[in-house]
């Protein structure tokens, strides 16, 4: 019997989870290995019955255009080791132990850890007291620095653009301002995409602060030159200069929740010019979480998922498939925490969408 891999993802699911476990347990059983699926993430490796699932060629046929994860997930819990934005947390020593024991006890040998910042900065310090895993970039957010492209990314932004299609040919019969509000987190790379490829007037993201009255003039301006019906995209982390984001909640042990700035500008707005224009709003929410994975999708996760299995038959542990350009490399793991990719002054999609003429509100 070959060696036995356990395969776990943390944090906010998204589309293509399981076509990463699929594509890794395919290309393991090949060479000899054997799997086990780790529900709910690190959480799942803790106590005295730790929580697995089968995953052999039978339990993964035909999951790779699933959305959601066979294996369950958390963003809480004992291994949040991202509670805001840029702070690690320190998972107790006690915890970190408990993991290697449980692998060790029940001869799983080293791990497959698809996840985002949080999920993979805890893998971080489980390699530092000496388990073998190898990393997989997962989250809609596109925010991990060492990767051009997590999975997930692309079908929400998708997503977002049919939304916004479907809420242009509403605004445009009622000539109304409709403010659709996009996760993210810190970044506004769904907000930037999606609102480029969902014809936005004004796109709102967190790396440029805004302000209500140059978004007003924005609204005017736009008015001016006939558009009767305006849509703004804002992600949940944007915000005014001088002001902070809106955190709809804490929690111990999580990290913070964003949402809730789609409303505040249309309120701000109103403030400012009452009644001038007649405002809707939307939050897309989970609704870009959710669902099967785009055709882009199923085919970066199963890349993921083959290149992790290699690493791992070639025992390069501590390290993160990435995509590079058009190739799948790998990076150490600990780099590609080491802080966010957000959106730069000078990123090229960003000049972009200045020469298409969106507004950003700054
Ligand atoms: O990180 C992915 C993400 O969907 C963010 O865009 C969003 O802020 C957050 O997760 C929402 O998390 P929860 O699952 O706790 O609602």
């Amino acid at each position: 019997m070959g060696k036995k891999i356990g395969i776990l993802n943390g944090g906010g699911d998204c589309a293509g989870i399981n076509a990463v476990i699929a594509a890794a347990v395919k290309a393991g059983v090949r060479s000899g290995y054997e799997f086990v699926g780790i529900v709910r993430g690190f959480e799942g490796l803790l106590g005295d019955e730790p929580q697995f699932m089968p995953l052999t060629l039978e339990t993964v046929e035909d999951i790779s255009s699933q959305g959601g994860t066979i294996l369950k997930s958390t963003n809480k819990g004992k291994f949040s080791a991202k509670i805001g934005s840029g702070d690690t947390n320190q998972i107790p020593a006690e915890i970190l132990q408990e993991v290697k024991t449980n692998m060790e006890k029940f001869g799983i040998d080293s791990l497959i850890a698809i996840g985002g910042d949080g999920t993979l900065s805890g893998a971080v310090q489980l390699q530092d007291i000496g388990v073998k895993l190898v990393g997989v970039p997962k989250t809609i957010d596109n925010d991990l620095l060492g990767t051009d492209k997590t999975f997930g990314f692309s079908s929400a932004v998708d997503f977002v653009a049919e939304a916004l299609d479907r809420i242009h040919t509403t605004a445009e019969s009622h000539s109304r301002v409709i403010i659709v509000e996009t996760m993210g987190r810190n970044t506004g790379w769904i907000a930037l995409y999606g609102g480029i490829s969902g014809d936005a007037n004004i796109i709102l993201i967190p790396e440029l602060e805004f302000s209500y009255q140059r978004v007003l003039e924005n609204l005017r301006e736009l008015r001016s030159r006939g558009n009767a019906h305006s849509v703004i995209v804002v992600a949940e982390g944007a915000k005014a200069g001088g002001e902070g984001q809106i955190v709809q909640s804490k929690g111990e042990n999580k990290e913070q929740l964003l949402g809730g700035i789609a409303n505040k500008l249309m309120q701000e707005l109103d403030a400012l010019a009452p009644e001038e224009f007649e405002m809707r709003t939307l939050v897309l929410g989970h609704l870009q979480r959710g669902g099967t994975p785009n055709a882009e999708d199923r085919v970066l996760a199963q890349r993921y998922g083959a290149a992790a299995m290699e690493l791992t038959i070639q025992e390069n542990f501590g390290r993160m498939v990435r995509l590079e350009g058009n190739h799948i490399t790998s990076i150490p793991l600990r780099e590609a925490v080491n802080g966010l990719k957000t959106v730069t002054f000078d990123s090229e999609i960003l000049r972009t969408a200045r020469d298409l003429g969106i507004y950003f509100g700054d």
